[in-house]
């Protein structure tokens, strides 16, 4: 039988990294290395996760990871290399919206999280990823943006989105997208590399991230992320993409 592909997903605990799990464990091809900045946060979840899969109970583990802490990103790689020796696929997933915080806080703490964050952790485990033996599909970064992070969107006035506010959010975004094109320029076209809007769906991140106010699923959200990391869209490698479709930077 052929190896499991190691997938690192960090902010594994809810939302869609939650849901994106749950849906690789379903496939069972996939060994799913959960990230979480909470040990206990993360405990809970691989707990459920190994009920609702029973099968593929130990293709899910739980590696504590802080995307704002350099030591627990190095710790989290040394943990990888010591256990796999490898990974195949890292989904900077773990974000935050940063809303309700005085500006400056909330554009210093998006911006740790959600573009610094990625980039940290990418240049942790590029090592791992340039030892993956994957070749079909080959390995692969997905940075988990946000159409919201579209300077051009923003900018557009038929835009659902302009006029929308949240600097912290969108700047950071559009930030993570820089560090997006850095990262495939680095390091494609052998290593394929996305950012990913995986769209409207119910999560902690925001008090408006609800099914009542139209947000689909995590898990249905998580498909469309499924296609990427499968490799049904390598010919989009190195741009922005949403789940029908593509955002302009
Ligand atoms: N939901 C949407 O509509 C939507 C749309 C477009 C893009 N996105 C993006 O999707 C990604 C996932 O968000 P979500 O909607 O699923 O929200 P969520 O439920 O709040 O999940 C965010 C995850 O990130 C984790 N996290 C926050 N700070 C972290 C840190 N310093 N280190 C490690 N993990 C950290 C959270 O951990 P804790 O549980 O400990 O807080 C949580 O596990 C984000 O990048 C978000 O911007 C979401």
């Amino acid at each position: 039988m052929a190896s499991k592909a190691i997938v690192l997903i960090t902010g594994g605990n809810s939302g869609v990294g939650f849901g994106l799990a749950s849906e690789l464990l379903t496939r069972g091809t996939y060994h799913v290395l959960l990230g979480s900045r909470s040990s206990e946060k993360g405990r809970k979840a691989v707990e459920d996760l190994r009920a609702r899969h029973q099968p593929h109970s130990e293709a899910v583990e739980m590696l504590q990871i802080d995307v704002t802490d350099d030591n627990s990103i190095e710790k989290a790689a040394e943990t990888v290399q010591r256990n796999h020796g490898k990974v195949d696929v890292i989904i900077n997933n773990a974000g935050i919206s940063a809303m309700d915080l005085p500006l400056r806080q909330a554009m210093r703490e998006a911006f740790d999280v959600n573009a610094a964050g990625p980039a940290a952790v990418v240049k942790a485990f590029a090592p791992l990823l340039q030892k993956s033996t994957m070749t079909s599909p080959p390995p692969r970064i997905i940075n988990v943006s946000s159409g919201a992070g579209s300077i051009s969107r923003c900018l557009d006035p038929t835009s659902p989105l302009y006029g929308m506010l949240g600097y912290q959010y969108r700047s950071t975004k559009a930030a993570l997208n820089m560090v997006t094109a850095c990262h495939w320029v680095e390091y494609g076209p052998k290593i394929k590399v996305f950012a990913f809007d995986p769209g409207f769906t119910i999560s902690n991140l925001s008090s408006h991230n609800k099914a009542e106010n139209g947000a689909r699923s995590a898990e249905e959200s998580a498909g469309s992320l499924v296609d990427v990391i499968e490799g049904k869209r390598d010919d989009e490698a190195g741009m922005f993409l949403h789940n029908t479709g593509r955002y302009p930077w």
